[in-house]
């Protein structure tokens, strides 16, 4: 039994397996079309969500499997009775459960309890399922992401938390550019730079812009409140320089790719012309969230299909 619930949990080899998958499924996605039938995915989502829940929907269902979904106002993880309780009992009806919840440790509990496999669909610390699509699409944009310069520019939130890690895993170079105030998270830096260490990786730390899209073959930014954080409005007052627009686009390569994981704020982190303009590639990398999700339950549940 696997879970998917740090971006940690998939070494170097079992990314390229599901890359190398998401591929073949994106190419012919009719072949996988009755791999789960009579299995059930639930999707706990204590957040909106457009992409993660409609993707995961849209690829089990397509897979011949069943998908429920269930919203802050369904089950009331524990409010009405206690996460354990409910991680047993849907443990008895589902086969996997994709969750997206305000804190990290949440989704460990009910993993911990729940005891099949459990896909953290974004947490506060980390959105280990983007990141992933997300290094499946700098790979299709650029044939291969060694040697080449990725620059995130914004918030140090769980959407960068995530892509540092895969970062190092696979040996990929990002600077990152980030307020002072609003870095990563420590404990992943530290253990991700570890890991750059063996595989050659390059993780840069900048405050400024600038430098971090300086030559970049890609620049990559999200929204500077995540959610769950509205309240913290004054967050965006560090944030100044920090838009992605025009003028930093002309400090990257000339081919430069663009993303963002989408919802954008326009205006704030990125500009409209350049989420409309030719470098973008923000629904490219919207789209593979769909087939790297796909590979990522084929690869998570084979085990227990081997064994069947
Ligand atoms: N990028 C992403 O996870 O989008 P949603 O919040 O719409 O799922
Ligand atoms: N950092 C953002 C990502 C949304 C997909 C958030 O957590 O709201």
């Amino acid at each position: 039994m696997k879970n998917l619930i740090s971006a940690f949990d998939f070494d170097q080899a079992e990314l390229k397996t599901v890359f190398g998958l998401a591929k073949r499924m994106k190419q012919n996605p009719l072949s996988y079309r009755d791999l789960f039938n009579g299995k059930a995915l639930g999707l706990i989502f204590e957040k909106p969500s457009t992409r993660t829940w409609v993707s995961f929907e849209v690829g089990f269902t397509t897979m011949g499997g069943h998908v429920i979904y269930l919203g802050p106002d369904d089950i009331q993880l524990g409010v009405r009775e206690e996460v354990r309780d409910v991680a047993r009992t849907l443990a008895r009806y589902l086969d996997l459960i994709v969750m997206r919840t305000y804190s990290h440790e949440l989704i460990l509990e009910f993993a911990s309890h729940f005891k099949k496999t459990v896909i953290n669909g974004l947490s506060d610390l980390e959105h280990p399922c983007q990141a992933m699509a997300d290094f499946f699409t700098i790979g299709e944009a650029l044939g291969d992401f060694k040697n080449k310069k990725i620059a995130y520019i914004g918030d140090g939130n769980n959407v960068l938390n995530s892509l540092l890690i895969l970062a190092a895993q696979l040996g990929a170079h990002l600077h990152y550019a980030t307020p002072k105030s609003c870095a990563p998270q420590a404990a992943i830096v530290t253990r991700a730079l570890k890991e750059a260490k063996r595989t050659k990786a390059k993780l840069v730390a900048t405050t400024k812009p600038q430098e971090a899209v300086r030559g970049a073959d890609i620049i990559y930014t999200d929204v500077w409140v995540s959610m769950g954080e509205e309240e913290k409005t004054k967050k965006q007052n560090c944030f100044e320089g920090f838009q992605v627009n025009r003028s930093l686009l002309k400090k990257a390569a000339k081919e430069v790719r663009v993303m963002h994981c989408l919802p954008a704020h326009r205006g704030e982190e990125i500009t409209n012309d350049v989420i409309e303009g030719k470098h973008s590639i923000v629904f490219d990398q919207a789209e593979n969230r769909l087939h790297v999700q796909k590979a990522i339950i084929v690869y998570l549940l084979r085990s227990e299909r081997a064994g069947s």
